[in-house]
């Protein structure tokens, strides 16, 4: 079971605008251009209303750590940064260990704004770099060059201890060697923490139209399968753990607190457009979502409510594992047995955990919930099965 001194809490925040929506992502983003034209002001203000209305659920408990992801929160203003920051420590409060993540992008323009994110308090930065060859830059509609990501990634290790940058591999057309090529020099840069995403085509994506079309022709599942395994070997050698499916650290300390408490299924409170949360109160624990629509978000902030909360219910035992399944089976530790049936409020199903172990894809040893490497590409089959 997660001793209560483990117990975290977390503060996402989200950040809806972008410059320009990239051909491949479905997040909850819309475009501003060049000519920025939010009213920074009036969004820390809804921004810091939102959170007041959550704080009285944090009940005494201290936060843990914040994330600011987007969207590009790289765009805010630091004053904004700052504002929030400065509310949730008011408001909730900071255990000393806080870590305070912002999603950046790497052109010269957010890197001005890193300093100023630094003072207001923000301490681990997360870097969108994607890929360190321009003409994959250009096909993935990023709007800067290798020389700018690089720029920026110098900036930001002079201005913060705890840096993380964003690749993304299994591409169209991208050649195995050349990855591996790509991988190394990302590993000579010497990034405390590096997230590898394999390029997923979603649904209502320009992406999705050109593979419709046979514009793009996304590689097949045994393709990405060899390139997820050959990259995860090649970080193990280069002395970098894969604490979770995507997520390698130089060193325990640099894994992100924030994602895993999402791995863990604790609670978080989430603000801004669109933001998810779940908190453990009075026994049950709730998922809320806001409004998804930036102006309809504002709206309701502004209102007499002072929140844009667009469900709030309360998960059942079964709804709370089929969450917290497929999450917690992505960390390579694992999580205690007890965990899941604390949240499902009975055992897990031991047939169909046998069974998974006897085809080697998790194990059970003392009493802790693995995947196994043959297990790692299949998990949501995994977690289905033992809920079946
Ligand atoms: C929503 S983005 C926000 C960060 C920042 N604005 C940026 O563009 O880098 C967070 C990360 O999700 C990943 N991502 C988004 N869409 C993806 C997709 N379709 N396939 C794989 N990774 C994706 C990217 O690596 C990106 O860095």
């Amino acid at each position: 079971m997660i001793a209560p001194t483990d117990f975290r809490l977390g503060l996402y925040v989200h950040w809806p605008f972008c410059q320009k929506r990239c051909p491949y992502c479905d997040f909850n983003v819309h475009e501003v251009g060049m000519g920025d034209s939010t009213d920074h002001q009036r969004w820390a203000a809804a921004l810091v209303r939102e959170l007041q209305h959550f704080a009285p659920l944090a009940q005494g408990r201290l936060l843990t750590s914040i994330f600011f992801g987007g969207g590009t929160p790289s765009l805010m203003q630091p004053e904004t940064v700052a504002a929030v920051i400065e509310a949730a420590q008011a408001e909730i409060g900071f255990r000393n260990d806080i870590e305070i993540s912002l999603e950046a992008n790497p052109t010269s323009s957010d890197a001005d704004r890193f300093s100023g994110f630094r003072d207001a308090g923000v301490n681990r930065l997360s870097l969108g770099i994607q890929s360190l060859r321009d003409k994959a830059l250009l096909a993935l509609g990023r709007q800067h060059t290798v020389e700018e990501a690089l720029s920026a990634l110098g900036h930001a290790r002079d201005t913060f201890d705890n840096i993380s940058f964003d690749l993304m591999y299994a591409r169209p057309r991208q050649q195995f060697e050349d990855w591996q090529a790509e991988l190394d020099e990302a590993l000579a840069l010497k990034p405390n923490h590096i997230s590898l995403y394999q390029l997923t085509i979603e649904p209502n994506t320009i992406f999705e139209q050109l593979t419709r079309k046979g514009m793009i022709q996304p590689k097949d599942a045994d393709e990405t399968a060899d390139f997820y395994l050959a990259t995860r070997a090649q970080l193990e050698q280069a002395g970098f753990h894969g604490y979770e499916v995507s997520n390698h650290a130089r060193e325990p300390h640099f894994q992100s607190q924030h994602n895993r408490l999402y791995w863990a299924y604790q609670d978080y409170i989430g603000i801004g457009p669109g933001a998810h949360g779940r908190l453990t109160t009075g026994g049950s624990k709730i998922a809320t979502r806001q409004h998804r629509a930036p102006s309809v978000w504002l709206d309701h902030v502004e209102g007499a409510a002072g929140h844009a909360t667009v469900t709030r219910e309360v998960l059942s035992a079964e709804d709370r594992l089929a969450e917290a399944l497929p999450f917690g089976l992505r960390l390579s530790e694992g999580l205690p047995l007890e965990h899941y049936a604390d949240l499902a409020e009975a055992p897990l199903n031991a047939r169909a955990l046998a069974v998974l172990e006897e085809e080697g894809l998790l194990s059970t040893g003392a009493g802790v919930l693995k995947v196994t490497d043959q297990g790692r590409p299949v998990i949501d089959a995994l977690a289905r099965y033992l809920q079946s």
